[in-house]
């Protein structure tokens, strides 16, 4: 079970950011603004946000539908880049990266998890997490052998050759997180990944997540609207109105 918990080769070595080095965050956002534009009408969906998201943290996002918690993990995920601000990833400022470094940033550092699982349909289950390895340079061999481990952590050793259709929810959102976690990515980012599940395969998928980012060390950001999952996270983070604000327990503060 350990092999796949090794730490991977990336191409990117870390750069100084932080002025305390001992502790220095896997992303750090800083003044991140993102406008949308509808007609006449601007919508400030972040205003100036910044934070820093440490390695081995769980964090939950949270706030109302609207309040831009889609936005800000594509702009984290670098799927989006923000109107102004900067993001910076294992010390990297990723707002100068060009198209294909932030591309390679992603495929190697970054997990996406969807809440809607976005498998491909005509592949198994072994091949969805496979594929993402090959792409990033892995050999055959070695992406079989390391998709096979994980899936057998997640406790899908019996569903490797199923089709997402022929498999359940759960099931399926638990493939999507084996492909996530595939690359060795140091940050995962996951948008209601148990928003579309009944309470108690909710709660099966949670707890299998928080063992992952417990056993890999990964830092991770999950948007929810289940307070009570959030609150079994590490800290919390609320989008208002454009602002973001961390909780520990019961104290909203501004970061
Ligand atoms: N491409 C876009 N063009 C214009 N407005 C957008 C676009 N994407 C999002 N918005 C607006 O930005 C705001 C934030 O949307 P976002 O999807 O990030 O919210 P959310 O917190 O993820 O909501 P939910 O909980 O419903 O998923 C909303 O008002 C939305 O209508
Ligand atoms: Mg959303």
């Amino acid at each position: 079970m350990n092999e796949i918990y090794q730490p991977g080769h990336h191409p990117y070595q870390d750069a100084p950011l932080s002025q305390q080095p001992q502790r220095r965050p896997i992303l750090a956002i800083r003044e991140v603004n993102r406008i949308y534009h509808q007609g006449e009408r601007e919508i400030h969906v972040l205003n100036n946000v910044s934070a820093d998201i440490f390695k081995g943290e769980a964090v939950a996002l949270v706030g109302p539908s609207g309040s831009g918690k889609s936005t800000l993990l594509h702009i984290l995920g670098l799927l989006d880049k923000p109107d102004d601000g900067k993001v910076y990833l294992k010390g990297h400022e990723c707002s100068d990266f060009d198209d294909k470094q932030r591309t390679a940033m992603r495929r190697s550092e970054i997990g996406f998890v969807y809440q809607f699982h976005q498998l491909l349909p005509e592949f198994s289950a072994l091949e969805n997490v496979i594929i993402p390895q090959l792409i990033n340079g892995s050999s055959n061999k070695e992406a079989t052998s390391r998709a096979k481990v994980i899936l057998e952590f997640l406790g899908l050793s019996h569903r490797i050759t199923h089709r997402p259709n022929s498999m359940s929810g759960g099931e399926q959102q638990r493939v999507a997180i084996a492909r996530a976690i595939a690359n060795e990515p140091s940050l995962l980012l996951a948008d209601e990944p148990t928003g579309n599940l009944d309470p108690s395969t909710a709660e099966r998928v949670f707890q299998q997540l928080m063992g992952l980012i417990r056993q890999t060390g990964l830092a991770a950001i999950i948007a929810t609207h289940n307070m009570e999952l959030a609150n079994r996270m590490d800290r919390v983070i609320q989008l208002q109105e454009g602002k973001l604000y961390t909780f520990t327990p019961q104290q909203p503060q501004q970061d």
